[in-house]
């Protein structure tokens, strides 16, 4: 049984994924120090859950981490266009910089529906830093909240991947890079 076995093709090696990692966490270093507030750190469950881990090493500051799960895919490849929140944060948002570390960021349903949520818990400014950003798929719009920047590892071309946090039916998400799946596996 090996876990490599159904990937077509690498789009980012362990070594790129860190080595952009590593700037992301020295920009977001160098853009929140002079912050009085220590900033929140948010996980989107379950995809970001290894780039936070390796980001969060990253970033030389004082600060507070949580997860948020938002369910928007099922078990299919293409979204079904409403994110639900299924588990909440732990620590209070409000007052705070909040950041909010995705996998992916596809259509932007997700994304909108957690900054609404993160407005409505009184954030004073909610960044977003996205490990992969799809432009082409975009479908929603949205704004960040006060001095909030967006923050993006790649542009990812409009392949379905796994790795790296990315699965295909909870499965994959183990593997160090990012890679595209053979459409054999996931086409009947
Ligand atoms: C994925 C990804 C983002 C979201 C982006 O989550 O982790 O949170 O979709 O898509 P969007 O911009 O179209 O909303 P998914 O629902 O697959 O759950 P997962 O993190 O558990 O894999």
């Amino acid at each position: 049984m090996d876990l490599s076995n159904g990937i077509e093709k690498i789009l980012w090696t362990e070594e790129q994924i860190l080595e952009r990692v590593s700037e992301l966490g020295s920009e977001l270093t160098r853009d929140f120090k002079s912050r009085a507030i220590t900033p929140v750190v948010v996980g989107v469950a379950t995809g970001a859950f290894m780039f936070l881990a390796d980001l969060v090493r990253k970033i030389q500051l004082p600060m507070t981490v949580d997860f948020i799960r938002v369910e928007s895919y099922g078990s299919g490849t293409v979204s079904n266009g409403k994110p639900r929140i299924s588990c909440e944060l732990k620590v209070d948002v409000r007052g705070k910089h909040v950041i909010l570390v995705e996998d992916i960021v596809d259509t932007g349903n997700t994304l909108s529906c957690l900054i609404d949520y993160m407005k409505s818990k009184g954030a004073s400014s909610v960044s977003v830093c996205t490990l992969l950003d799809k432009p082409a798929r975009r479908k929603v719009h949205f704004e960040l909240v006060g001095e909030g920047k967006y923050y993006c590892g790649f542009k990812c071309p409009d392949y379905f991947v796994v790795g790296y946090g990315f699965d295909f039916d909870e499965q994959y998400r183990n593997l160090p890079f990012v890679g595209v799946l053979k459409p054999e596996m996931y086409e009947p």
